[in-house]
């Protein structure tokens, strides 16, 4: 895989980053890289986007982490960690506006520079299912989101 652009964000201390996408108002610039620019057309016509990209300063992993939200330890796959054998992140956004080849988006809770991977259309049809168990997150021992 190659990058095909850089988010920028307001974030340069992960410690100060939003853990989700979706408790975060922040806006970032989603740059594409002039090579794939051309298939950012149609894109302006979703309100959401999930953005795919590279935990690009995360450190080493293990395969039992504490998330940020509990303070026990789970298994790695079971959360949403940036410390991942091949670490990927995935965050749905608000598109605000397209602007030639960047986006303005709303949520966004990567470090500044991270490497975008991909971008696709957020469809609810396509995305939103009845979770019927949410595993730890339900029992979780901090409430809310931190940051
Ligand atoms: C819990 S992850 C969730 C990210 C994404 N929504 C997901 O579920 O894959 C968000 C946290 O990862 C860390 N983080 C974000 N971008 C990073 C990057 N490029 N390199 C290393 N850590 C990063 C920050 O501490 C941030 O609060």
């Amino acid at each position: 895989m190659r990058p095909i652009g850089v988010i920028h964000s307001p974030f340069s201390d992960a410690s100060q980053t939003p853990i989700q996408a979706s408790t975060s108002e922040a806006i970032g610039q989603v740059e594409i890289y002039p090579e794939f620019s051309d298939g950012l057309q149609d894109v302006d016509g979703f309100s959401h986007l999930h953005l795919l990209y590279v935990f690009h300063c995360s450190g080493d992993y293990a395969l039992r982490v504490k998330p940020f939200m509990d303070d026990q330890l789970r298994g790695l796959f079971a959360t949403r960690h940036p410390c991942r054998p091949n670490p990927i992140g995935l965050s749905v956004v608000r598109l605000i506006e397209r602007r030639s080849n960047v986006l303005e988006v709303e949520g966004v809770d990567m470090l500044d520079g991270s490497p975008l991977l991909d971008i696709k259309p957020y469809v609810p049809d396509f995305d939103i299912r009845e979770a019927l168990n949410t595993g730890w997150y339900a029992t979780r021992s901090i409430q809310g989101s931190q940051k």
